[in-house]
């Protein structure tokens, strides 16, 4: 019943195309998609987006990360995709979301462009830490 729980925080690159209102439009749809699917597959998580760059938390059992992130990084809507960590976890963050959002204008994302830009856009040099607790503060902050 109560299997581990893992979670897993990975960056990409925004590949969708347009402007502002064709952006946002398009990351209404994966967030409508994410709503309907991770309550199923027991995941809950966090997506934020800056400076041309998405980075998510997924947090559920292990195999149920791994099938939905297999999905997830085939997505043409973004490339890049690096993970910075998958590793187990006590508890999850965030239960109350099946997949919370923080866009471009919120004081998170625009931390969290400029944690990317610091990098150089780096991978390497980004920790995985850094981007969990920045959407962990500003949604608990939210809520
Ligand atoms: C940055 C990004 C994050 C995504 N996150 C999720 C997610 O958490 N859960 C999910 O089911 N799909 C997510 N998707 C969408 C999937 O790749 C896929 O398009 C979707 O699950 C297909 O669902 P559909 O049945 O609505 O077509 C994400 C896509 C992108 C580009």
């Amino acid at each position: 019943m109560n299997e581990p729980l893992y979670k897993l925080v990975y960056i990409s690159r925004n590949e969708i195309k347009g402007d502002d209102a064709t952006i946002l439009h398009e990351i209404e749809q994966i967030l409508a998609s994410s709503r309907r699917k991770n309550p199923i597959a027991n995941i809950s998580g966090a997506l934020m987006f800056n400076a041309g760059c998405f980075a998510q938390v997924l947090e559920g059992p292990h195999d149920d990360i791994q099938n939905s992130f297999e999905r997830i990084q085939c997505d043409p809507r973004h490339s890049h995709v690096v993970v910075l960590s998958f590793e187990p976890t006590s508890r999850r963050e965030f239960s109350n979301w099946s997949m919370a959002y923080l866009g471009a204008d919120s004081t998170a994302s625009a931390k969290f462009g400029g944690i990317m830009h610091e990098s150089g856009f780096d991978a390497e040099l980004l920790k995985a830490d850094r981007i969990f607790d920045l959407l962990k503060e500003h949604l608990l902050e939210a809520e």
